[in-house]
């Protein structure tokens, strides 16, 4: 039996792990098995990648080495985390996948939608999600939410301060065509993707979100009721 995959995604501070945090409890509420995973990253060697990835170490080589790392990475995720789940059936929840490479190495920094489709074939190998949750948020708003949190986090805590990764520095013109090729892709493959303004309250997002989800595993036979 193969299970279901959903994959969030969106721009920075768009609220994806506070949403992906609500609709697993939700599915369990269901007795759906849930399985939470993240890009880059979602594997042992996955999560090594992402540390060269996000600490900007690759950033020097340019971003198409940029995307054959994270296609890397993906390939061990997809083999060791997403494909053993959905063959036990799970609901796989994942934050970010191919749509993050083509959004941001695609849509912010150029990299060609060829060089993205070889790279995806050898990753993916048509292993696509059910359902791509987007979230979408104005970079303004969301650059905003990220360093609210990081002010917050700051604070309290007693470690080495956090600091902005290598993507979130970028430029915010660089935010917003990210933000656009986010939005293109849903206009093209708008079968497999809704767009969910994120700008909302999360309760509100939250419930937007669970519509979708209900109505994609009906769709897949699978019926589904709450229990608390
Ligand atoms: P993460 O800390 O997981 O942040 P977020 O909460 O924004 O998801 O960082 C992942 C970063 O990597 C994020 O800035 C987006 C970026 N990214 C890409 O540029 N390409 C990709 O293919 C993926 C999966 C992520």
């Amino acid at each position: 039996m193969r299970g279901i995959f959903i994959t969030f995604e969106g721009g920075e501070g768009a609220g994806k792990s506070t949403q992906i945090k609500n609709l697993a409890e939700r599915l369990k509420n269901t007795g759906q098995k849930v399985v939470l995973s993240r890009e880059p990253g979602g594997s042992p060697g996955a999560e090594i990648i992402r540390h060269v990835l996000l600490s900007g170490g690759a950033q020097a080589f340019g971003p198409e080495t940029e995307v054959l790392m994270f296609a890397a990475a993906r390939l061990d995720h997809m083999r060791q985390t997403i494909l053993p789940a959905l063959q036990t059936g799970c609901v796989v929840l994942c934050d970010r996948f191919y749509d993050s490479t083509r959004a941001y190495q695609g849509g912010g920094d150029g990299v060609s939608n060829d060089y993205l489709k070889q790279m995806e074939a050898i990753s993916v190998g048509g292993n696509d999600p059910d359902l791509t949750i987007i979230l979408d948020i104005d970079p303004v708003l969301g650059m905003q939410r990220v360093m609210d949190r990081l002010e917050t986090a700051n604070k309290t805590t007693t470690k080495k301060p956090m600091q902005v990764d290598r993507f979130e520095k970028d430029d915010l013109d660089v935010h917003r065509k990210r933000r656009e090729a986010f939005l293109a892709i849903a206009k093209e493959e708008s079968r497999r993707c809704v767009v969910v303004d994120a700008s909302q309250d999360p309760e509100t997002v939250s419930e937007v979100i669970w519509l979708f989800v209900q109505q994609r595993l009906e769709d897949k036979g699978i019926k589904i009721r709450e229990t608390m």
